[in-house]
């Protein structure tokens, strides 16, 4: 008998039944007779939010907010993702946590969703790949991760009651895929079953997507924990492979009398015990006596994040800034920045660095107006005025503005997807007193802009991070040209997105209407017109791809080579995108799906070679009649782009 096994036939029922459900809030229970110790978890996913356990009132710990998954998200740098994991997991270690609650790898079904900023995309390629290095990264510090909310989890509203209504080729073609990608190519230790039904049946009671599809299907070989409080039924849980219920609760006497009456067999309750003692066992091995974090050298790397990560959407040539300039710094959250959202996964930052203190710092004078209250979003005509007057008084104008924290957050959506109505005032007078007008962005999720003729530049900072004002100087006075390109699309209006009839739902069932056409996959393939496509972003330099080879490796498999060439007067990182566009037959699909993105740094005059290896996969569809992945023998193009929507170079195969 191993180990493992060996020991959980030495616990009680009892005990057996306690190892399912938490100690409290963030421990899991010990059984100290057989030296079984507390498992330690906390969120995530951008920081630590991890409590005190020193103090009495456990008041949360202090820690280095990164910028959030919908800002990481733009840098589709998969080398930076697994750099911020690691960082954690080096922030885990340092404060006794053993599992970081995190990443968020749902699908950004519409903007309006209040935890968009805590996901990475609307497409599972992107999300699954940045959520794999991220994964990598935290666990290579011999620390776990909690990859969620499985799955379906696209809105707040009604999250605890409401079913997610959808077929299975959309489960597998969209909502599940960035988790089979984390999975099979990082292990995460645990993952999180959500709070909503798939189809009618809870997710921590879903046999077949636990059991069927997790497990045997992509290999999963850790925990399955509920989301917080996210159990409704404990043995039907234990039977649908569901291991750990979080937080304490006092139903594990459900457990016992559902095996001494036979509904729950007693194996599936000791599958469920190994899988927790494995997790044990990791946890105790990759702890570490005295580790150390260094929260000063974090906040820089916070920066380096951001800037890596801003997008930039407009730019007629007035940007980078000069720094002898005479700028204006218009609005609050220049001196106090939006740098995260709120609920489970808010921080308490070490600090944060706005930009206009970056900008004292580097020795560059701006003056400042205020223009609105932070929290509100409102304006007085007195702050309204000083805004117009800075404005008038200044050869440029930089503008931050964004959504109020009110605006996204844990357990609520966005009621629309406009930017409060003051700040939509303001962009038009400040614009209108000053042509040179630079708008900068703080929000988790597109805004609609029916401003955007007017400024000479815009830079999307999303929820940038503690240290997102360093990162706004470094690219607004081009120390740091901007990579970002955007891992969603930017809808004109609401009324565009392909959720927008049904987003919500309508009682307790939320269907999928729109399938597999979520984001660009709509746009692109209706032919729909949006302010910004996923995967666009300018730069302050330019780049010229040539040379696009594709090897035909195997039946269905291909290697895909393009060199890419810096051709402007800057070095500038670009992210290389590889669609793959299948000919119609008989199946529905969008006209191109991202399968490959690499982002590389090139130096002016440099050129590299991106090379993509295409397997079966991105090319195949899930048939649900068949329950098997296929190809059409239609043909397909393999498609370089600059973005969802432009295309630079096509081959047939
Ligand atoms: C959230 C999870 C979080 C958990 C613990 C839940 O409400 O949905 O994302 O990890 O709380 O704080």
């Amino acid at each position: 008998m191993d180990r493992i096994k060996e020991l959980v036939s030495q616990l009680t029922l009892e005990e057996k039944a306690g190892l399912t459900s938490g100690k409290d809030a963030w421990l899991t229970k010990a059984v100290e007779r057989l030296g079984i110790v507390s498992v330690r978890v906390s969120d995530g996913p951008h920081g630590l939010r991890a409590d005190d356990y020193s103090r009495p009132d456990h008041a949360t710990m202090p820690a280095v907010c990164f910028p959030t998954a919908s800002a990481t998200a733009a840098s589709f740098d998969k080398k930076m993702l697994y750099g911020l994991g690691e960082e954690l997991g080096r922030e885990c270690r340092a404060y006794g946590v053993d599992v970081l609650l995190g990443p968020g790898v749902n699908m950004k079904r519409s903007p309006l969703c209040g935890r968009n900023f805590e996901y990475f995309s609307e497409d599972p390629c992107l999300a699954g790949e940045l959520g794999a290095a991220f994964v990598n990264g935290v666990q290579s510090q011999g620390v776990g991760t909690s990859l969620k909310h499985y799955f379906a989890n696209s809105q707040e509203t009604r999250r605890f009651t409401s079913s997610s209504e959808l077929d299975e080729r959309t489960a597998r073609e969209i909502y599940l895929a960035a988790f089979e990608t984390v999975v099979k190519k990082a292990q995460p230790w645990t993952i999180m079953a959500s709070y909503n039904k798939i189809n009618g049946t809870y997710s921590t009671a879903n046999k077949f997507y636990i059991d069927e599809v997790l497990r045997r299907e992509w290999g999963f070989e850790g925990v399955v924990v509920s989301d917080w409080c996210a159990t409704h039924d404990r043995p039907g849980a234990i039977a649908a492979g569901t291991d750990l219920t979080m937080p304490a609760e006092d139903t594990d006497g459900k457990i016992v009398e559902a095996v001494k009456n036979g509904s729950l067999p007693e194996e599936a309750l000791d599958a469920c015990c190994e899988r927790l003692l494995k997790l044990v066992e990791k946890a105790v091995k990759g702890r570490k006596q005295g580790a150390e974090c260094d929260k000063k050298a974090a906040h820089l790397m916070a920066a380096d994040f951001a800037a890596n990560s801003l997008v930039l959407l407009k730019n007629d040539g007035i940007l980078p800034l000069k720094k002898t300039d005479k700028v204006a710094f218009i609005g609050a959250f220049a001196k106090e920045p939006r740098v995260q959202g709120g609920g489970s996964s808010h921080i308490v930052e070490t600090e944060i660095t706005g930009a206009l203190e970056a900008a004292e710092k580097e020795g560059i004078s701006v003056t400042y107006a205020k223009a609105y209250d932070r929290n509100t979003g409102e304006t007085t005509a007195e702050l309204f005025a000083e805004a117009v007057e800075a404005a008038r008084s200044a050869e440029k104008a930089v503008l931050f503005i964004g959504l109020p924290d009110s605006m996204e957050s844990e357990g609520g959506d966005r009621p629309h997807m406009k930017l409060p109505e003051a700040h939509d005032r303001i962009v038009e007078a400040v614009c209108r007193e000053n042509p040179n007008t630079v708008v900068v962005l703080h929000n988790g999720s597109p805004v609609e802009m029916p401003w955007i003729e007017a400024p000479r530049a815009v830079l999307e900072s999303y929820l940038g991070g503690q240290a997102v004002g360093i990162a706004q100087v470094k690219i607004l006075f081009g120390d740091v040209n901007p990579s970002g390109r955007l891992a969603e699309s930017f809808p004109k209006k609401l009324e565009d997105n392909p959720s927008y009839l049904y987003y919500i739902g309508e009682g307790d069932k939320v269907t999928y209407n729109e399938g597999v056409f979520i984001g660009y996959r709509y746009y692109e393939t209706k032919k729909q017109e949006v302010l910004f496509p996923f995967g666009y972003g300018l730069s302050y330099t330019e780049f010229e791809y040539s040379n696009l080879k594709v090897e035909k490796t195997g039946e269905h498999a291909y290697n895909v080579h393009v060199d890419v060439k810096n051709t402007g007067a800057v070095g500038g990182k670009e992210a290389v995108q590889l669609y793959v566009a299948p000919k119609k037959v008989k199946a529905i699909r969008p006209v191109r799906e991202l399968k490959g993105f690499e982002k590389i740094s090139l130096e002016p005059g440099e050129t590299k070679t991106v090379s993509f290896s295409l397997s079966e996969r991105a090319f195949a569809y899930r048939n649900a009649d068949t329950h098997s992945w296929e190809i059409e023998d239609g043909g397909f193009g393999i498609e370089i782009c600059k973005n969802a929507h432009e295309v630079i170079f096509r081959q047939e195969i």
